[in-house]
This record gives C-alpha cells, structure tokens and sequence, in this order.
C-alpha cells in the first residue's frame, strides 16, 4: 500500500493546491487510510535522548499536524516520536493563502504560513482526547504576531501542556513570524531561556515530572550567532537542540516558483542544515544532544544527519514527495547500513562525521 502513494495518490494529491492535499492527507490519517508500519521496536535503534527512550530516532518534524490531529497515525507509520504544533497562545490564521508551494524541480517546499493553528485550547483538546495513549508527542511551541511579549508566549505554553507534552520544542527559527529570529540573538535568547526554564521547574514541582526541553534553530545563523546559541544553550538547563528550521536562502534552485516569499524546506536545505547542525555537534560536543532535520528523504540522508551529529532525525517535506511509506523505508534502510558496517547500535554513528560535514566535506 505504500508503494501505491508513489504511482497513485501522489498523483492525486499533487492536482490539488498543496494546502488542500495537506487537508486531504490529515483526513486520510484521521480515517485510518494509511500503511501500519508494524515491526517490533528493534533494540538497535532504540535511543535514550534526553531522558526519553525514543523506539527508533526518526520523527515527524513539527508544521505537519499543528493541531494535534493524528499523532496516534503518524506514529503507526514508523515514526519514535512527532511533534505537533506549532501552537501559539491565540489562534491566529497566520498569512494570506496561497502560501504553500511546491518546487517539483527541486523536491522542495516553500511555506508562509504564519503559525495559523487553533490556539493551544484546540491542540489541548484533541490531545486530551488521546487517553491511554502511549508515544513520544512532542509540544512545539511559538508566539502570537501580535503578542507583545514572545517570552511569555513560550512560558504559558509551558503552562498549558505540562501534563501533555512529552518534551516541549521552543521554537525561534520560523521566518515567518516577523520578529521572532531576533530571539535567536545573544542576550534576548538567555533571557527567554531562564523565562521557560523557570517556568518548566514550576510545573517540575507541581507535576513531579521534569519535563524535557528543545530549542530549534535556524539554519541561516553565521558562526559568530552560533557561537552565541550554543553558549546560551549551554549555560541553560534546556536538554536538546533541534537543527533547523526551514531557510531563507534560494541559492541553487531550479523551480520557477523559488522567489516566493517564505521558509524553503526539502532537498534543497539537506545539506545547509547538515553542515549547521554539524558545527553545532563541535561547539556543543556530547554535552547537549542535537536533532537534525533539513532534507531527510531516505536512509541515507537520515544516517548522514546522524553521521554529523544527530541523536534524532526529523522530517516532513520528504513526505511530500515520498509518501506514507517513507518512515519505514528509512527505517529498515538504517538498520542495513548497521548491518553492513557491522555495528550494534545506531548511536555509534552520532558525530563521526561531523568535523568534515563542517567543513562542508560530504
Ligand atoms: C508546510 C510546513 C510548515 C511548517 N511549520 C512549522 C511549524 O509550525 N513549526 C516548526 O517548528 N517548523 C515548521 N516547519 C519546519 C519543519 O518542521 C522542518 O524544520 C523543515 O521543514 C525542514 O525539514 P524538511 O526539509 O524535512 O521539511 C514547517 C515546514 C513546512 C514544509
């Protein structure tokens, strides 16, 4: 059934604008109309990330269910953990359509969606409905475009989602938000980390439960910007960093479509994100571990990310182009190129090759 996305409902799917097929596939997975991946948890891809034990390294990045719609069915597809959102205080319904877009020629993504989502009290409420269920879903977090005060956004979403969430990601890399990288910057980035820190060991005390913490990045930062993240980060107690967010950059692109406004994400951004991400493992080493998304749309790519630095992976625009049989195929993928070099554990790869992917050697 897998394999059917590529001939048929690819072609379905691509008639229609890409907001409507992201529409039309929530409804399939809300339906039950997609493949179960259905292998048993193998113990060589089982990673403990943050005090969480994830089943496999490989999620759904946020952006793709930002309500909380279907984690239950994006996790029978293979995924160890998916990370909805992101949701903001308010609902808000974010920029003027059309602003998704394909680039066929690129196997990329632009989007200029603006966070539009139901608010946490509709993320909160599909949530809840969710009794019994056991699985890595991460809370991704934002800000309101009319907020006043991004930090307090973050801190009530702490608030909000305490009981729910099984680590929160902060996210100050969506360009699309104006205003919200400059929380990336030196001192406003310390500021909202001891903000969602505080705010985190509330709920630590109220709940018994200390719930992890993610920052994700941009992948357009220069290594004097991610010499500052990574000392924030690293004087904070957040628990992991999540490398990247879709990009600016338009450089290299075919598609005609390339000089719409917004967040490029897909091919194109694999190996940018791959050589941030990579920079980051040397400036952070073993001390914090990293996520890597940017341009996953295989095994190979996935074992790359994981090659400079990553303990996780995630996706979503390989999706796009790949189809609901994506997860599995990666991860069988994976644990062939473990049995091919003869190694135990998918951790043993984690970093081995992050000082030649900095240098942008691949
Ligand atoms: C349509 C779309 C919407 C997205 N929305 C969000 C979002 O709400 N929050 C977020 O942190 N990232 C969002 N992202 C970024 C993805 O999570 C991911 O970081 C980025 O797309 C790079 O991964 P990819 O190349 O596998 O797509 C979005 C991406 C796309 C394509």
């Amino acid at each position: 059934m897998a394999d059917l996305y590529k001939y048929i409902g690819k072609q379905v799917l691509f008639t229609l604008d890409p907001e409507q097929a992201h529409k039309a596939s929530i409804l399939a997975l809300r339906m039950g109309m997609h493949p179960k991946f259905e292998a048993a948890v193998n113990p060589r891809l089982s990673v403990k990330v943050a005090g969480i034990d994830f089943p496999n390294p490989l999620g759904m990045a946020a952006g793709y269910d930002k309500n909380g719609e279907v984690p239950q069915a994006l996790l029978q597809l293979g995924f160890g953990h998916t990370e909805v959102g992101t949701v903001t205080p308010k609902s808000q319904l974010g920029n003027p359509k059309p602003r998704i877009f394909r680039l066929l020629e690129d196997e990329g993504v632009i989007n200029r969606l603006g966070f539009n989502s139901g608010g946490h009290a509709v993320a909160k409420a599909n949530l809840l409905k969710l009794s019994n269920f056991k699985g890595v879903v991460g809370i991704n977090l934002g800000a309101n475009k009319t907020s006043e005060d991004f930090a307090a956004d973050y801190v009530t979403g702490i608030h909000e989602f305490a009981e729910l969430a099984t680590y929160f990601t902060v996210n100050i890399s969506s360009p699309n938000t104006p205003g919200l990288r400059a929380l990336q910057g030196a001192d406003p980035l310390t500021d909202l980390l001891h903000r969602v820190s505080d705010a985190r060991a509330e709920q630590h005390e109220r709940l018994g439960r200390k719930v992890p913490l993610f920052l994700k990045i941009a992948p357009d930062l220069d290594d004097s910007e991610l010499d500052d993240i990574a000392k924030a980060i690293g004087n904070s107690d957040f628990d992991a960093l999540i490398v990247s967010n879709t990009t600016l950059s338009r450089a290299g692109l075919q598609s005609p479509v390339k000089e719409e406004v917004g967040g490029l994400s897909g091919k194109p951004l694999f190996e940018p994100s791959t050589v941030i991400l990579a920079k980051m493992r040397q400036r952070l080493g073993t001390l914090l571990p990293l996520v890597g998304v940017g341009g996953v749309h295989s095994a190979d790519t996935a074992f790359s990310k994981l090659e400079a630095g990553a303990s996780l992976v995630q996706l979503y625009s390989g999706m796009v182009y790949e189809g609901p049989g994506l997860p599995g195929n990666i991860l069988r993928g994976l644990v062939k190129r473990l049995e091919q070099e003869g190694l135990e554990h998918i951790s043993q790869i984690t970093g081995r090759a992050a000082d030649d992917w900095a240098k942008g050697k691949f």
